[in-house]
């Protein structure tokens, strides 16, 4: 199959990667979304795919987060269509759920960045191994919140209090800050990530990964229907468009400013 904005790697012991391609800062466009989708049904549907790994081809950024110039450039579409947000949001949770509901194991290899949406990407996989950057779910900094599934997935991970906290105050965290909360399942440095996640990977491939695959949807069972929590963040996702505080939010990010919400009452 043909890939516009990921790449796909199959590498020793059944284990895929799909490297994400999507220059300047792999922002979560409409195409990098169908070409994820299409990532999950080929890997998926592929008996000789064991376990798959996520990670960005990219110096600096794992993933940017949502394609925040083209939310600017449709931003009047945005501002009278609560319908068509609403639609986006569930847009980007359905295809971040993929990964989440892949009945293989699904590892995020985080070399660099991981905000707002590339967050909740790494959210939606089963492991999570950070070398560089930050990662964060930095919507509320934009005058939004986040509408790929981090509302609900970082409150299960983390628990209420911390996901509370570090959602309203947007906070990125270094891997070693990350990892201590449990953001993170393990850190390393930039030069062994490879190497590491793939020894991890292939340690995973060798063991049953057909009963992974149903422990995974068992444990998704334990903690109750995730969907019913994806139509209220899609909703709240839309209904930020008309507080005024995005266009303030996403104004000062492109101007490189501190967005300034108080002038905005
Ligand atoms: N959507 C669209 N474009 C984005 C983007 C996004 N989410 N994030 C970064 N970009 C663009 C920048 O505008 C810039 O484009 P330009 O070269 O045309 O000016 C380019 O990617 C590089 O970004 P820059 O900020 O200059 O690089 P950096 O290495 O200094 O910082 C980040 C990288 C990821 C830390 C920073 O870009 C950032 O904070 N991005 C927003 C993250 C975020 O809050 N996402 C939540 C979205 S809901």
């Amino acid at each position: 199959m043909s890939y516009e904005t990921i790449q796909i790697d199959r590498r020793d012991k059944g284990v895929a990667w799909i490297i994400i391609d999507n220059p300047p800062a792999n922002a979560i466009s409409e195409k990098l979304m169908t070409d994820l989708e299409q990532a999950a049904d080929e890997l998926g549907a592929d008996p000789s795919v064991r376990v798959i790994v996520i990670t960005s081809a990219h110096e600096k950024t794992f993933v940017a987060g949502a394609d925040l110039k083209a939310m600017i450039q449709s931003g009047s579409q945005y501002a009278g269509n609560e319908a068509g947000i609403v639609q986006q949001s569930v847009r980007m949770q359905q295809c971040f759920n993929r990964f989440a509901t892949l009945p293989k194991p699904v590892i995020a290899a985080i070399n660099g960045h991981a905000l707002g949406g590339g967050c909740e990407l790494a959210l939606a996989c089963d492991f999570r191994i950070m070398s560089k950057g930050k990662i964060g779910l930095t919507e509320v900094s934009l005058g939004l919140i986040p509408g790929a599934g981090g509302t609900q997935r970082m409150t299960r991970l983390l628990g209420r209090a911390k996901a509370t906290e570090l959602i309203f105050t947007s906070k990125r965290l270094e891997p070693e800050e990350a990892l201590q909360i449990g953001l993170v399942n393990k850190v390393t440095t930039p030069e062994k990530l490879v190497e590491e996640t793939t020894a991890f990977a292939e340690q995973l491939a060798e063991g049953a990964v057909k009963a992974m695959g149903l422990a995974k949807r068992s444990i998704h069972a334990a903690e109750g229907p995730v969907e019913d929590g994806f139509i209220i963040e899609a909703h709240s996702f839309a209904q930020t468009f008309k507080t005024g505080e995005p266009a303030v939010g996403l104004d000062a990010f492109f101007q490189k400013k501190k967005p300034q919400f108080l002038r905005s009452l």
